[in-house]
């Protein structure tokens, strides 16, 4: 892949490795216990996303879809027309929902470079080929890494103005707090005048959430208990998956879904290569993803507190959705 910079290369695989486990043993020595959500989005973790996102219980990427299609003239129209404009996505994943916005940036002839990051160096790969075969004309530059440091070289290495997106609900999988700091990460990496557009899922019908989180064929799963799978594939776990449920549920003080892994059954679980064991109780939780929910009201203050001003809100037609323009302030 000669248009992307792998950043983790730069540590090395031991090193990667190494912060994988450390992660993993801080987080199962918690109580209570919990595993950070990037670490479900190894290859089989982001194709399995990517199908989940084609369930019919799975609104956030059809509301999504449905707010690019019907505003996508109304969106672009708010970026100024001057200049190079960098589009930076932070966990793009398979980028599905982003050509509809790329296709229409397109059609006004502007100097335009995509520039997606994702921790997943398969997300990466597939979606610049998808782009190249579709989009032949677009200038594209992957970065594989964590967003942070994948900001930090986009801002060393790219000129020109910036439009940063944060689409489906990846600023949900923050505890609140830390969402607020990110965002004021993001608001500091751009200049005056720069963009950032956000996806925020609104709170609605809880029954409706528990079925996008809980679905009928099971993929949300297997999503989840591929997180034990893969520390058993790197670190040389024996985590039984017959033993460990899926159980996603809603927090309605706090407004946000939340993803477990239950024990069923008092167990040991050992990680051979460094020798050490961790023991599970009998329907012990190990927490694994927050997916925050929020209000538009909400927007309004997240992007006063961060020094953004919002442009305009974009919502789909069941209200279930959110997408904000916030200007750099
Ligand atoms: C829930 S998926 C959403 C993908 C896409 N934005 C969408 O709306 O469909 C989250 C994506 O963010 C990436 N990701 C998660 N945590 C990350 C991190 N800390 N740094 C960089 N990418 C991350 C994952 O690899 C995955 O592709």
């Amino acid at each position: 892949m000669n248009n992307t910079v792998i950043l983790s290369e730069e540590k090395g695989k031991d090193d990667q490795k190494t912060a994988f486990k450390e992660e993993v043993f801080n987080g199962l020595s918690k109580s209570p216990k919990s595993l950070p959500s990037k670490f479900f989005y190894d290859d089989q973790g982001s194709q399995i996303f990517s199908d989940i996102t084609n369930l019919d219980e799975y609104y956030p990427t059809k509301c999504e879809y449905n707010i690019f299609a019907n505003h996508k003239e109304s969106i672009i129209s708010k970026i100024p027309a001057y200049g190079k404009i960098n589009i930076i996505e932070l966990g793009a994943g398979d980028g599905q929902k982003t050509k509809v916005l790329l296709e229409e940036i397109l059609k006004s002839k502007r100097d335009v470079e995509y520039i997606p990051i994702d921790i997943s160096s398969f997300a990466i790969k597939s979606l610049l080929d998808d782009l190249k075969q579709n989009f032949p004309e677009l200038k594209t530059f992957g970065v594989v890494g964590e967003y942070s440091p994948g900001l930090k070289w986009v801002r060393e290495h790219k000129k020109g103005r910036n439009l940063v997106l944060f689409l489906g609900s990846n600023l949900g999988n923050f505890p609140q707090d830390q969402a607020t700091l990110f965002l004021k990460e993001i608001r500091n990496a751009l200049n005056l005048d720069d963009f950032l557009f956000i996806g925020l899922d609104l709170k609605k019908d809880i029954s409706v959430l528990l079925k996008a989180y809980n679905d009928s064929k099971g993929l949300t799963s297997q999503f989840n208990l591929n997180l034990l799978e893969r520390m058993n594939r790197e670190l040389s776990s024996n985590f039984n998956l017959e033993s460990f449920k899926h159980f996603g549920t809603y927090d309605p003080i706090k407004g946000t879904m939340e993803s477990y892994l239950i024990s069923t059954k008092n167990q040991k679980v050992l990680f051979k290569e460094d020798d050490r064991t961790f023991f599970f109780r009998a329907h012990e939780p190990i927490h694994t993803e927050y997916s925050w929910k929020y209000t538009p009201q909400e927007s309004v203050e997240l992007s006063e507190k961060c020094q953004f001003g919002v442009v305009d809100h974009f919502t789909d037609s069941k209200r279930y959705f959110l997408n904000a323009l916030w200007k750099a302030l």
